[in-house]
C-alpha cells in the first residue's frame, strides 16, 4: 500500500485545469509526509509555488485545490495553514482497514510494481588476489541492497561482480612466485603465501619507485623554500596579497618537507632491515619485469597461463569466505578475464565505426566535451580497464538488454564511469539507463582512510572478527543485566552476536548519505539505541519476547480475526509509520540510497518505542485491546525483519 501514491493521483485530478499540465507532475511530487502529526498525516506544500506561476495569492491558490480534493474514504482536508500548506489526515477506520489487510498478507500488502524494469548491477568487484579491505564492504553492501529491494519490489535484476582478475596484481604474483616462493609455506597455506609475495614485490617495487621519485621531490623542497623566501622578500607591512601568497608558498614548502620526509624515512627502513636490502638490490628492475609477468600473461604465454589458472581459485576462495559470512552472493561473476578475447572485436568495432581514431600511436575515443579522449588501446598493444568496461557492456547488452546498468563503485572512478557512459552511447547503447552510483570513504577517527594501528588498511575478515566480538561483550552484558537473570546459553549468545556484530557494520555503511565519506566506530554502530541495527534487531527482539511471556502465536494471532483498532494517538502514530513502507521503498529507489530505507525503519523503531511505552500489551485494559496492539507489534515486528532482509541484516528471536 502506497499511500502517497494514492493522496497523490487525487492530488493530481485537483491540480488539473489549474495547474499547467506540464507542471503538474512536478507540483504533484511536493505532496509530503508531515513534519509534525498535529497538522496532519501528509501535507502539500505546492500551492506557494503555483500562487507564484498563476499570480495569485498562494492561500487562495489552496483555498481552490482545497476544494477540488476529494480524498474520500482517505481522509480530510485539514483546514489551511500559513501561507497556503494543505494539510492531509488519514482516516482511523480507513487507516486500521488498511494494517489489517497487511496482517495477512505475506507481502505485508506491499504489491510488485507495475512497470517492471530491468537491472544490471555491477557492485563489489574487488581486485582479487590483494586482500579485500575496507573499501570493499561499501560496493558489497550498498550494491547488495539496491539489488534486493529492486528484487524485491519485482524488477528483473541481475547481480554481476565484475572481479578485477586480470590486473598487474597478478603480474607480480606470478613474479614472487618465480623468485621468492616458500614452497612449504604455500603447501601448507596457499593463500597467505601468495599474499606475501604480494606484498614483498609491491614493497619491493615501491622501493625503487621511491628511489626515483625522492631527488624529484628534494628538488621541489628546493624550489618551495625559494618560493618562501622570494614571498618573504616581497612581503611589505600591510600587503594583505603579499601576505596571503607568503602564507600559501610556506604551507606549500611545509607540505613538500614533511612528503620529503616520510619518504626518507620509508626507504630507511627497508635499508635497515638486511634481508629487505638484500632481496632489493638483488632486483634493480622488478617493477618493470612485473608488469611484464602481466604482458606475458595477457598475450597467453604457457607458463603464466597455468600459474594464473593456479591461483586464481586459491585467490576466489578468499573472496567467497567473505561473501558467505556476509550472506551476499551473486549471479554472476564475471571477472575482467572473462572479456580478455573480446576486447581487440571492441575495439576495432569502435575504429571501424570512425568512433575511436589512433593519435600518438594510442587508439582513442573523443568524447564530446571531454578534453581527454578515453584510450581503448595503447601504443603497444594493449587494453586497458576502460576497454574491458566497455567489452563488457556490449556483453551485457546483448546477453540481458538491461534497461539501466548500476555501477555501485567508489567516487574515485568518476571520471571513467562518465567516459565510459558517453563513449557506450555513442556506440549505440542509448536506450540504457547508464548510472556510477558513487559513494565515500570510510574514514578512521583521524579524518583519514581507515587504518589499523600497523598502517595497514583493515583486512576484512579481521574487520569482522572485531565487530562480532564486540558484539559479543554488548550482548553478553545486556543479557547479564536482565532483570530476571541471563537467558542466552553460551552458544545462542554466539550465534546473536555473528548476527548483531555483522547487521551493525553494514548497517552503519548504508544509513549514511552514499555520497559522503564516515566514520568508522564500533562504539557508534554498536550503539542499542540509535540508528543501528542494534536498535531495530532489538526492537524486533523485543516484539517476540512479548509473544513469548504472553504464551501467543503470531501465526495463529493472524488467522484469529482479532481487529485492529487505533485508540490511542500513539497507536495512531505507529499504524501510519507501518504504512509508509511502501513509500520508503520506492524513495530508497529513486537515486537508489538505502540510507532512506534506514532513515524510515529508524522512524519506525521510535514510533514503535512510544507506543510501547504508552500502550501496555499483555496488561492491556481488555482482550480486544491486547489483540489489536499484538498485532500492532506483529505488524512492527515483520516490517522491521523484512527492511533489514532488504539491508542485507538478519534479526535474531532473542537478545
Ligand atoms: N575492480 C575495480 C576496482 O577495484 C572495480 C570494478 C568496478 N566495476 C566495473 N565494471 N568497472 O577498482
Amino acid at each position: 500500500m502506497n499511500v502517497r501514491r494514492l493522496l497523490r493521483a487525487h492530488l493530481e485530478s485537483a491540480l488539473a485545469g489549474l495547474a499547467p499540465a506540464d507542471q503538474t507532475d512536478k507540483l504533484a511530487e511536493m505532496l509530503v509526509p508531515s513534519q509534525d502529526p498535529k497538522f496532519g498525516d501528509y501535507q502539500i506544500n505546492c500551492a506557494m509555488p503555483l500562487g507564484k506561476t498563476l499570480q495569485r495569492p498562494p492561500r487562495e491558490v489552496a483555498e481552490e485545490i482545497k476544494s477540488k480534493l476529494s480524498p474520500g474514504e482517505l481522509g480530510t482536508v485539514e483546514p489551511i495553514a500559513g501561507p497556503g500548506f494543505i494539510n492531509l489526515k488519514l482516516s482511523d477506520a480507513w487507516l486500521a482497514a488498511q494494517l489489517q489487510s497487511a496482517v495477512s498478507d505475506e507481502r505485508l500488502n506491499i504489491a510488485p510494481t507495475t512497470t517492471p524494469k530491468s537491472y544490471v548491477v555491477d557492485y563489489s568487484g574487488p581486485n582479487v588476489a590483494k586482500p579485500m579491505h575496507v573499501g570493499h564492504i561499501r560496493s558489497t553492501v550498498i550494491g547488495d541492497a539496491i539489488y534486493r529491494t529492486l528484487k524485491f519490489l519485482g524488477h528483473k535484476v541481475i547481480g554481476d561482480n565484475h572481479l578485477g582478475d586480470w590486473g598487474t596484481q597478478f603480474g607480480m604474483i606470478i613474479y614472487g612466485y618465480k623468485h621468492f616462493l616458500d614452497k612449504a609455506a604455500y603447501e601448507k597455506a596457499p593463500l597467505d603465501e601468495l599474499a606475501r609475495l604480494y606484498r614483498l614485490v609491491n614493497q619491493l617495487v615501491d622501493y625503487h619507485d621511491s628511489v626515483r621519485e625522492l631527488p624529484k621531490l628534494q628538488q621541489k623542497a628546493i624550489g618551495a623554500r625559494a618560493a618562501v623566501e622570494q614571498a618573504r622578500t616581497a612581503a611589505t607591512p600591510g600587503d594583505k596579497k603579499a601576505a596571503q601568497t607568503l602564507k600559501k608558498a610556506e604551507s606549500d614548502a611545509a607540505t613538500v618537507a614533511q612528503a620529503v620526509v616520510d619518504l626518507e624515512a620509508k626507504l630507511a627502513k627497508i635499508d635497515a632491515d638486511p634481508a629487505l636490502s638484500k632481496l632489493v638490490q638483488a632486483h634493480p628492475t622488478i617493477g618493470a619485469a612485473a608488469l611484464e609477468e602481466t604482458a606475458k600473461l595477457h598475450s597467453g604465454d604457457a607458463e603464466n597461463l597455468a600459474l594464473w589458472e593456479k591461483f586464481k581459485p586459491i585467490c576466489r576462495e578468499a573472496i567467497e569466505v567473505v561473501y558467505r559470512r556476509l550472506g551476499v552472493t551473486f549471479d554472476e561473476t564475471l571477472g575482467e578475464s572473462f572479456y580478455h578475447d573480446l576486447l581487440a572485436d571492441a575495439a576495432n568495432d569502435l575504429e571501424k565505426r570512425g568512433l575511436a581514431k589512433t593519435s600518438d600511436g594510442a587508439l582513442c575515443v573523443f568524447l564530446p566535451g571531454q578534453e581527454v579522449p578515453m584510450i581503448v588501446r595503447k601504443k603497444d598493444g594493449a587494453f586497458l580497464y576502460a576497454t574491458t568496461d566497455l567489452a563488457t557492456i556490449k556483453y551485457r547488452m546483448e546477453r540481458w538488454h538491461p534497461d539501466a546498468m548500476l555501477y555501485v563503485v567508489d567516487h574515485r572512478q568518476s571520471l571513467h564511469f562518465e567516459h565510459l557512459f558517453a563513449a557506450a552511447k555513442l556506440w549505440g547503447y542509448e536506450t540504457c539507463d547508464f548510472r556510477h552510483l558513487s559513494f565515500g570513504t570510510v574514514l578512521g577517527k583521524d579524518g583519514k582512510p581507515y587504518k589499523t594501528r600497523s598502517g595497514d588498511t583493515v583486512g576484512l575478515m579481521g574487520l569482522l572478527d572485531d565487530a562480532v566480538e564486540q558484539a559479543h561483550k554488548i550482548v553478553s552484558d545486556n543479557d547479564d543485566g536482565k532483570p530476571n537473570g541471563a537467558e542466552l546459553d553460551p552458544e545462542t549468545r554466539k550465534q546473536v552476536a555473528e548476527t548483531v556484530g555483522i547487521g551493525a557494520i553494514k548497517y552503519a555503511d548504508l544509513s549514511q548519505n552514499r555520497t559522503s565519506d564516515y566514520e568508522f566506530s564500533y562504539d557508534k554502530m554498536l550503539a542499542m539505541s540509535g540508528n543501528t541495527a542494534t536498535y531495530m534487531q532489538y526492537a524486533y527482539a523485543r516484539v517476540r519476547s512479548i509473544f513469548r511471556r504472553g504464551g501467543f502465536n503470531a501465526a495463529t494471532l493472524r488467522k484469529s480475526g482479532a481487529k485492529i483498532a487505533l485508540g490511542t494517538p500513539a497507536e495512531r502514530a505507529l499504524g501510519v509509520a507501518l504504512l509508509r513502507f511502501e513509500e520508503a521503498l520506492e524513495l530508497s529507489l529513486v537515486d537508489f540510497r538505502p540510507n532512506l530505507l534506514t532513515t524510515y525503519l529508524f522512524d519506525l523503531a521510535n514510533a514503535y518505542s512510544t507506543f510501547f511505552e504508552q500502550c501496555p500489551v499483555l496488561k492491556a485494559p481488555s482482550e480486544e485491546i491486547r489483540d489489536s496492539r499484538l498485532l500492532l507489534c506483529d505488524l512492527t515486528a515483520r516490517t522491521i525483519r523484512t527492511g533489514l532482509s532488504l539491508l542485507g541484516i538478519d534479526v535474531v528471536e532473542q537478545m
